[in-house]
């Protein structure tokens, strides 16, 4: 099938990859043209594991190809995916000016019947804005073609993208056209080999599934972070619990892992959007709230914890940070806790010397060159000569740690880690003071 993707971004570029490695003719389009002519070079602008040899391969093929002409990228594909950003604006609700701009662009280069698929993150509503923007660009230039615009909301994580999108548990897609759903039958039919994940349903209910989907998630982190929160002021260990009940399959143990609290492009963007859209609809979304301001707070915990434990008397420390990215196998620090940690430690007049295994370019993009920042070359590194240490992200090489040596690098003996790391009894026996998310010492010094 002749495909064409708007948006080389996280979601258009794994799309496309995936599509062209299972034998579709691929045309990726982006308007920024410094961006595809690196794509051309083979220069991958995210990291995400497999996808540069993917890409590669594809390239060398044939079946993937990119593009920053309109009329090419048009003429192209019977389906055209939109995969752009739909940033927050300032109340929250997703801005859908790049996802209308390319709907335009459809209606000014269309010359023969399209099928337009959305695959951005959008609010309920946003496919019919996209048939009305093409249809009256087309009215603009006076002629008729007919169209249909469907939903195909993505379910990919970072770091595990290629996976999930060969592997994931549904294909959603939100149409009334019977046209359609052939057309993305054959589009995925390699990706629905063993059993049947094409879900098929209307375009409203497939639109509100992926925002449902990321809610409950981000429900599930926070409702999680509370217990924690709760255990630490009882004195209960939140690992015990989280077995306790993971154990029960109608609850299971996925993403009931307490933290210092969920980040990424996904979970806090679609949350906020998600109650934005309620309130657009007079509905209080209590919850969706809640949600939301649970894992603000809990961001804000490693430095309240670390404060309390130098009696907040944090200026001139250093504080050595393992971890940056908002987790493991990703550079991205969107919404990252590590973030939250830095910030106010700067605000305190503390100075961070932090490390990460891929993040590091990320941050320096972010804060660029200041004194009281330090990136190292390794984890060593990070705690040498460093008061304390703070752990923000579960990357595997942080998961051994001799616990003797850490205790003679650091000045003060403190470890705050946001991500349940280690086994508190080890971490103590070596005098160390272990802050971690409802256990360790943070069930004995935690404030009511
Ligand atoms: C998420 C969804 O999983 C994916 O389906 C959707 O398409 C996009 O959003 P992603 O943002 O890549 O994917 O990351 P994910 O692995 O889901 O983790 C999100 C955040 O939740 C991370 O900050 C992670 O640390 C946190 N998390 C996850 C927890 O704190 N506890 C858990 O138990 C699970």
């Amino acid at each position: 099938m002749k495909i064409t993707i708007f948006g080389t971004g996280y979601v258009g570029l794994v799309t496309g990859t995936c599509l062209a490695d299972v034998g579709h003719d691929v045309m990726c389009m982006d308007v920024d043209a410094d961006k595809i002519a690196r794509l051309h070079k083979g220069e991958i602008p995210i990291y995400e594991p497999g996808l540069e040899t993917m890409v590669t391969a594809n390239v060398a093929s044939g079946r993937l190809r990119f593009t920053t002409d309109p009329a090419e990228a048009v003429g192209h594909g019977e389906l055209q995916f939109i995969a752009v950003g739909t940033p927050p604006d300032e109340d929250g609700s997703a801005d859908l000016k790049y996802v209308l701009a390319v709907a335009k662009t459809i209606g000014e280069h269309m010359t023969e019947p399209k099928v337009i698929v959305d695959k951005s993150t959008v609010p309920v509503g946003t496919a019919d804005r996209v048939h009305a923007t093409v249809a009256s660009t087309l009215a603009e230039r006076g002629v008729y073609i007919d169209f249909d615009v469907c939903s195909n909301p993505e379910f990919l994580k970072e770091g595990a993208a290629i996976e999930d999108f060969s592997g994931g548990a549904r294909i959603v897609v939100g149409t009334g056209s019977e046209h359609v759903k052939a057309l993305m039958r054959e589009c995925y039919g390699p990706y629905n080999r063993n059993h049947e994940k094409m879900m098929f349903m209307d375009v409203r209910a497939a639109e509100l599934t992926k925002y449902a989907a990321n809610a409950m998630l981000a429900t599930k982190i926070s409702f999680m972070n509370e217990i924690a929160n709760l255990a630490e002021r009882l004195g209960a260990d939140v690992e015990q619990v989280r077995q306790g009940i993971g154990s029960d399959p109608r609850i299971g143990y996925h993403f009931i892992y307490p933290g210092c609290g969920y980040g990424g492009s996904c979970f806090p963007k679609d949350v906020q959007a998600l109650a934005r859209t309620a309130s657009e609809v007079d509905y209080p979304a209590d919850l969706l709230n809640a949600v939301e301001s649970v894992n603000r707070r809990q961001k804000s915990t490693l430095f309240a914890k670390l404060n309390q434990a130098f009696d907040g008397d944090l200026a001139g420390k250093t504080i050595a940070l393992w971890g940056l990215a908002f987790k493991p196998n990703t550079d991205d620090m969107r919404d990252a806790p590590s973030r939250d940690v830095m910030e106010a430690l700067w605000a305190a007049g503390a100075r961070v010397q932090a490390y990460d295994p891929e993040a590091m370019k990320e941050c320096r993009r972010i804060y660029g060159e200041r004194d009281d920042l330090v990136l190292v070359a390794d984890r060593i590194q990070a705690v040498k000569g460093a008061d304390a240490l703070v752990i923000c992200t579960e990357w595997k090489e942080f998961r051994i740690l001799d616990f003797d040596w850490l205790k003679a690098q650091l000045a003060m003996p403190v470890v705050v880690d946001g991500r349940n790391l280690f086994p508190p009894k080890a971490v103590k026996d070596a005098g160390l003071m272990y802050y971690a998310v409802g256990r360790g010492d943070s069930l004995v010094t935690a404030s009511p």
